[in-house]
């Protein structure tokens, strides 16, 4: 696998081979394994410079704004696909034919209900519990009704929790909502597509039959194709490192969900959204790019930045663009916070400090915008995230499972802690 190597030399003055290993995309690698025999660790804390893994599912190149999925371009994805086919894309590694489709979509309308015990949990919650609480809660107690579908090491089992869990990701996410407002909850239709399912389950009421609107399904689809995988993520990364122990399926993506809520991750579009709110207009722009400047201020510019790009985020264009259509659609074209968040990225874009940390706006600047405009509350947004990144999680899971030389992960440690030392009965303490 490697005709490639790298020297190092040791303090001790010995010499190590190191084999490197090309990719198909991206960077080299150098195998670091054998560093353990020789009496060290590499240290990189943040993984900065660490591949954790080996992965054929999603390329992205940050320098130059790329995301693959499979190799096929966000954009042409977005653009030509629904989330149905991207889902497909993501697990099988091609995209599916009409009859290849038809019988996935099937497949995911058969599991897109959930236990009627499973409806009883929500009566635990306060109604004004946020929604992701109640996720890592219910997806996590999924393994608790699925005793057949729990043996990892089984191909058909773990097809089968994954269609599970991508189906029923959508009726939960709903179903906290619908909890929250105090109405009831809404079953899946199988006739609909999955976005207009979602919106169908999220604001439909009983006493109308009154259709999601085209335009929002369109955009809420799309925001599902734009945020359903991402290489190893904070989240992601999760989600392998609980599957690496032989956790169930369920219990892994609830991993996922819990990490997707940190504000640094999947948590930045419900706090870029509010960020947008309080600067309120574009004349307190200047106050906002100050403190995200100063080093003495924790304050950051919610949607902007990534570790991996340091170009614009292939997908805060296609947003950006979406953005657009739904307000105009949503007769909120005016909207100010649509005028804060223009202002705001043209005005970060042409700022030196920005510039010079290669800033730009990341999936999450726009999506808070489109998702406010379809009526889905702040505190969903990541909910919607979690929702579309479970395709990725349960790819990602199954082609680590699959690996047939996958470990347990258990990364070791710079200890600068103290040295072994005697415990003193109390009194001499
Ligand atoms: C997602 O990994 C993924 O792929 C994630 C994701 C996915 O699809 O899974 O793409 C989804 O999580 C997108 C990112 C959403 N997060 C935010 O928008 C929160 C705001 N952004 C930052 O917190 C930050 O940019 C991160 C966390 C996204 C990236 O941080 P890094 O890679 O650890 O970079 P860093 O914190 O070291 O920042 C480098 C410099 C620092 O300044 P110096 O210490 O070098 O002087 O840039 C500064 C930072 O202070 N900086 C910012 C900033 N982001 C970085 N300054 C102001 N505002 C910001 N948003």
């Amino acid at each position: 696998m490697s005709d490639k190597s790298a020297k190092l030399v040791l303090p001790n003055g010995e010499e190590l081979d190191l084999a490197v290993y090309s990719p198909t995309e991206g960077n080299d690698v150098i195998d670091v394994s054998q560093l353990v025999k020789n009496g060290y660790f590499t240290y990189d804390p943040g993984f900065m410079s660490t591949a954790s893994c080996e992965s054929k599912i999603t390329y992205i190149d940050g320098g130059k704004g790329i995301l693959l999925y499979r190799g096929f371009p966000i954009e042409q994805l977005a653009q030509s696909c629904d989330f149905m086919e991207v889902s497909y894309l993501l697990l099988n590694g091609d995209l599916p034919n009409v009859e290849q489709k038809k019988a996935f979509v099937d497949r995911i309308n058969n599991h897109t209900m959930v236990h009627e015990q499973l409806a009883m949990f929500f009566r635990g919650f306060r109604r004004d519990a946020h929604p992701m609480a109640i996720m890592v809660g219910v997806v996590g107690a999924l393994s608790a009704f699925y005793h057949d579908s729990l043996d990892i090491n089984n191909p058909i089992h773990r097809e089968k929790s994954g269609f599970r869990l991508i189906a029923k990701v959508s009726t939960i996410a709903a179903m906290c909502y619908r909890y929250s407002k105090g109405h009831p909850f809404v079953f899946p239709r199988n006739e609909m597509s999955y976005a207009e399912n979602f919106l169908h389950m999220m604001f439909s009421m009983p006493s109308s039959d009154s259709k999601p609107d085209p335009v929002l399904v369109k955009a809420m689809d799309r925001i599902f194709t734009l945020h359903a995988d991402h290489e190893q993520n904070c989240s992601t990364s999760t989600v392998r490192l609980a599957g690496s122990s032989g956790a169930n399926p369920f219990a892994c993506i609830a991993a996922g969900i819990a990490s997707l809520w940190g504000p640094a991750h999947g948590g930045a579009n419900e706090a870029c959204l509010k960020m947008l709110q309080e600067i309120g207009d574009v004349k307190n722009i200047p106050e906002y790019i100050a403190r995200a400047k100063d080093k003495n201020d924790p304050f950051r510019l919610m949607g902007f930045g990534h570790r991996v790009y340091k170009n614009f985020d292939p997908r805060a264009k296609v947003m950006r663009e979406s953005a657009h259509e739904v307000l105009k659609a949503t007769g909120k074209q005016d909207d100010p916070i649509l005028q804060v968040a223009m202002e705001l990225e043209k005005i970060a874009l042409e700022d030196p400090y920005f510039v010079e940390k290669k800033l730009y706006p990341n999936v999450d600047f726009y999506s808070g915008i489109i998702l406010d405009a379809i009526g889905i509350p702040t505190n969903m947004f990541t909910v919607i995230f979690a929702l579309a990144r479970t395709v990725g999680w349960v790819s990602q899971w199954s082609e680590m499972i699959s690996e047939p030389t996958q470990k347990i992960g258990r990364p070791r440690q710079l200890y600068t802690g103290l040295s072994e030392r005697d415990v003193k009965p109390i009194e001499q303490r």
